[in-house]
């Protein structure tokens, strides 16, 4: 995708994106049509059906030849990332919407031929906007974001992880979690993959850990670590599939191997 086709698109992506946001932001004290998917706790609303569907139809509108992934199935069933292909969260952090109202985010990115060439994370309530060109830079709203610290040290980190990490009969030892957490500086779990992503990009925390995404929730995300230098792959190391769930480290690439370290010491 040459970078013209590329700026193109972004400017389609984001309109639209920010169009979401402010339907969401309309309705955000409307009753909610709550129902469960894979088990109770994973949720799913009207406005997470309502809000992909408006991004199909414009997507499917504008460009009929791309392909699209998205979670809640008004997307293509895809075996292969050739082509321009969308890759959509209508609601990232659906929990948060339904019990807090906030801390959410709509994630978009469009791959072509298998690499990330945009990535929006729009965090609707409050207005911002993490948005990243592939070789143009990471921003949020208007702000480019600094390439990440290259003298960080794994000490001073922040490190975002959810706390399922933390109980017995995972497949990482949780004594060697333990110990992560009294290693790095602090820790957070924000709810939102997407936004977790965004955070490592602006470098207001230094690595996220996830037992189990889909390409939904790191697709955007990706875009945006890349553009400041930062690494994401599973939590062996290993480069991440776009087609199927994959676990996650994204972070800073100073803490990257002693956080990949701490998994392999703990693998079960
Ligand atoms: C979820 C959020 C959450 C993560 C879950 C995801 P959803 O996405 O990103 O932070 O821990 O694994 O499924 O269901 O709210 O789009
Ligand atoms: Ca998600
Ligand atoms: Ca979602």
């Amino acid at each position: 995708m040459d970078k013209m086709e590329r700026n193109q698109v972004y400017l389609n992506a984001e309109a639209w994106v920010l169009e979401a946001g402010e339907q969401i932001r309309n309705k955000i004290n409307e009753p909610r049509i709550i129902e469960t998917k894979s088990n109770p706790n994973d949720l799913v609303t009207e406005m997470d059906k309502q809000t992909e569907k408006f991004l199909v139809e414009k997507i499917k509108e504008t460009y009929p030849e791309h392909y699209i992934i998205g979670e809640e199935g008004y997307g293509d069933e895809l075996t292969s990332l050739q082509g321009t292909v969308w890759i959509i969260d209508p609601i990232d952090g659906t929990m948060n919407f339904v019990h807090q109202r906030k801390n959410f985010a709509i994630s978009v990115a469009v791959f072509h031929d298998e690499i990330g060439e945009i990535g929006l994370v729009y965090d609707v309530m409050a207005d911002e906007l993490y948005h990243a060109k592939r070789s143009e830079g990471a921003y949020k709203n208007e702000e480019l974001l600094p390439e990440l610290r290259r003298d960080l040290k794994l000490e001073e980190s922040i490190v975002d992880m959810n706390h399922y990490f933390l109980c017995p009969n995972r497949v990482v030892d949780e004594k060697i979690m333990h110990q992560m957490i009294r290693t790095v500086r602090g820790s957070r779990s924000y709810g939102s993959a997407a936004l977790e992503f965004a955070y490592v990009a602006e470098g207001i925390i230094d690595g996220y850990l996830s037992m189990r995404l889909a390409p939904w929730d790191i697709a955007a995300g990706i875009v945006l670590v890349n553009e400041v230098g930062g690494v994401s792959t599973t939590l062996d190391g290993v480069s991440l599939n776009m087609l199927t769930n994959n676990s996650i480290l994204t972070c800073n690439p100073k803490i990257q191997e002693q956080l990949l370290a701490f998994i392999k010491n703990g693998r079960k």
